[in-house]
């Protein structure tokens, strides 16, 4: 494994300041360096605890269902934008849980980012085709490269000067991790900005707030949830506030806080057992459109499944990957529960400002890449 990029502090450009209210009794917008490395090792620790499933044993899950839905979901979008030959960045690329797809779509270069390890070394070995006999093996055929580190704290365009521009930028089910702080929400965006060609699309999925925030305020306590999730937010949402019944509270500290740094705990059987943040979609659009990304949709999954289930390539789609049962023999299908957890879930796309000279889809970048990689081709980021 390669011990390879440190970012000296000097280096780094401070994000833009703040348009955006806060609230400095507390809130986790003034978190300080150590916090916010903590939290994120907390998350890379407990993604990286997480061991990879047999079949048997995924088929077993009590989510099965909303796992293929979301394998579904990220399948569309990745076939609604990404063309052959395409160069894709995929922030918080997991255990690669998504390289069958992009191969279906016929890229020509990978780069994955995570922040933990296991998940990279998971990846890395499927990435090879080597993965144990539990695993599907498959040889892929694009060149990638790995690196392992927090894609919300570094500066990646630096560290990927020479495999930049990339067409596509995805991060799906992780944007949320970098909502923290509003330095760390500003890299974030920063990075995906600078390493996107004008005209390449960042497409991704997150927890939609305001479900979230909708539910919570019909809930009685500072919890919601049903068999197959549950989310709950801290006491110190009740704490601040000498009311005591918590829907008023927590009414109240989401009109008046800051819009970064909104922590709850997110449980999802057999799936994330971890520390989760709100994103208000609304201050993530007009974020983003400080970095050049226009919007070009948003929806919920539950949106997105009925526009995207209308067009027959997409139903049949969802039948081979079998989240509502293959229609023949297999009846099985989501639950009402899962069908519940997944309108928890968006989808997003945007697009960099300006228009591609098609030049820019071509170039060195893939000089990095490798057909097969090595532990010593991961290359580690400490920030
Ligand atoms: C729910 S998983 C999604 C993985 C993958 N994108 C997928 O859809 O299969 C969330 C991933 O985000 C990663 N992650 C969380 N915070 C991160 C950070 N700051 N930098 C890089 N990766 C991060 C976790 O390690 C985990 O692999």
């Amino acid at each position: 494994m390669k011990r390879g990029y440190s970012q000296s502090p000097s280096s780094s450009t401070p994000p833009p300041s703040t348009r955006f209210k806060s609230n400095p009794e507390g809130d986790s917008q003034f978190l300080d360096d150590d916090t916010t490395k903590n939290f994120a090792r907390k998350v890379a620790d407990h993604y990286s605890r997480r061991t990879n499933q047999t079949l048997e044993e995924r088929e077993a899950s009590p989510i099965i269902h909303l796992k293929k839905l979301n394998n579904w979901i990220k399948s569309v979008l990745i076939q609604l934008y990404a063309r052959p030959d395409d160069a894709v960045l995929d922030l918080a690329c997991g255990k690669g849980g998504d390289l069958i797809k992009w191969d279906k779509a016929r890229i020509g270069y990978y780069v994955g980012i995570d922040i933990a390890e296991g998940s990279i070394e998971d990846c890395r070995t499927r990435y090879n085709g080597d993965a144990d006999h539990h695993q599907r093996r498959k040889k892929f055929s694009f060149p990638s490269r790995l690196l392992c580190g927090d894609c919300f704290e570094v500066e990646l365009d630096k560290i990927l000067e020479e495999d930049a521009p990339f067409d596509i930028c995805s991060c799906q089910f992780a944007m949320h991790y970098s909502w923290t702080t509003e330095a760390r929400a500003r890299r974030a965006l920063a990075n995906v900005s600078a390493l996107l060609r004008p005209g390449g699309v960042f497409i991704g999925t997150m927890p939609d707030a305001n479900v979230i925030i909708k539910k919570l305020r019909q809930a009685e306590g500072l919890e919601i949830g049903n068999s197959v999730y549950w989310i709950r937010f801290g006491e110190e949402h009740s704490r601040k506030y000498s009311d005591d019944d918590s829907r008023c509270i927590l009414l109240q500290k989401f009109k008046s806080s800051s819009p970064f740094g909104i922590e709850y705990v997110f449980h999802l059987e057999d799936a994330v057992d971890c520390p989760e943040w709100i994103v208000p979609f609304n201050v993530f659009k007009s974020l983003a459109e400080e970095y050049d990304l226009e919007l070009v949709f948003v929806k919920n999954s539950h949106e997105f499944v009925h526009e995207y289930m209308k067009k027959p390539e997409y139903v049949e789609l969802m039948r081979r990957l079998g989240a509502l049962g293959d229609g023949n023999q297999d009846q099985s299908t989501l639950s009402a529960d899962e069908w519940e957890a997944a309108y928890l879930y968006l989808s997003f796309v945007l697009r960099k400002r300006g228009e591609s000279d098609g030049a820019q889809r071509r170039g060195g970048r893939r000089k990095n890449g490798k057909m097969n990689l090595s532990k010593d081709d991961v290359l580690y980021i400490d920030n």
